[in-house]
């Protein structure tokens, strides 16, 4: 199965992208719904939720890792890919390599939570591919919170929206990098407030490609996971009110929510 895994929720953005792109395999998701904020935690307590989701994973069938948390993939993954023989896929690589490629006036701005912020991933990656390229980035810790409340159309949201996103527009950025699984969510408030003639990246749908094209690459993993067909699951390790209905509006259908001891 594909194995993914997310502080909350917001990972299941990449979970219905993979489902989309990838129809062929089951999917095994686990949001850490107890523990999340991930934003906010410190580099030791990250890694250390990280190896814990994937243990869960592995033991419930997954033969590929997809890090669906971009506080998670900037801080774990190179501790996962040192720990685990299995591939390891994060969310933040195919975002930037997108990023690089579509900018028309090298100025790309990432928004994200304070731990992706800090780790300055997006920056470093982007500079690798593209040295000219000027990339500014803005944490924006209260969206997850807004997003986990359902707060999608909500003027306080479109208000704080609008702070987190002048400097960004002031900095006359083109390409727009949504580093955060929560942020799709948003995007449709983000578009006009941050100008249409930027272009938004959706980290969920490139990684979701990205991982299309590595399966198909790669005979062997593909057998391991067309060997045991099952059905997708969506795994937590606590479940409110407010999560199901949010899951459930990411899907557009009734998700069942297994709470699992993790
Ligand atoms: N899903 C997380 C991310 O993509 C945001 C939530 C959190 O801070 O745990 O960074």
């Amino acid at each position: 199965m594909i194995g993914i895994f997310d502080s909350g929720v917001g990972g299941m953005t990449v979970a219905r992208a993979i489902e989309h792109i990838c129809p062929d395999y089951p999917l095994i998701y686990f949001g850490d719904i107890a523990r999340t904020p991930y934003g906010s935690k410190s580099r030791e307590t990250i890694i250390e939720y990280s190896r814990r989701n994937t243990d869960l994973l592995i033991n419930h069938g997954a033969t590929v890792i997809v890090i669906a948390c971009n506080s998670a993939a900037s801080t774990a993954t190179d501790a996962l890919r040192n720990q685990y023989p299995l591939p390891v896929i994060d969310v933040i690589t195919p975002a930037t390599v997108k990023a690089a490629s579509v900018t028309r006036g090298n100025r790309v701005g990432i928004i994200g939570t304070r731990a992706t912020v800090r780790s300055g991933v997006y920056e470093d990656r982007i500079q690798a591919i593209n040295p000219d390229c000027r990339v500014i980035s803005r944490a924006c810790p209260l969206l997850v919170p807004l997003v986990e409340e359902n707060w999608l159309n909500r003027r306080e949201t479109k208000m704080i929206l609008r702070r987190y996103l002048h400097p960004l527009r002031l900095q006359q950025i083109d390409t727009l990098v949504l580093g955060c699984t929560h942020y799709p969510l948003l995007s449709k408030l983000i578009q006009p407030r941050i100008g249409k003639r930027v272009q938004l990246i959706d980290s969920s749908i490139e990684v979701a490609m990205h991982l299309k094209k590595f399966i198909d690459n790669n005979a062997d993993i593909k057998d391991k996971l067309q060997q045991h067909p099952a059905a997708s699951r969506f795994l937590v390790s606590d479940s409110t009110g407010p999560v199901r209905q949010l899951a459930d509006r990411i899907f557009g259908r009734t998700i069942h929510l297994e709470k699992v001891d993790a």
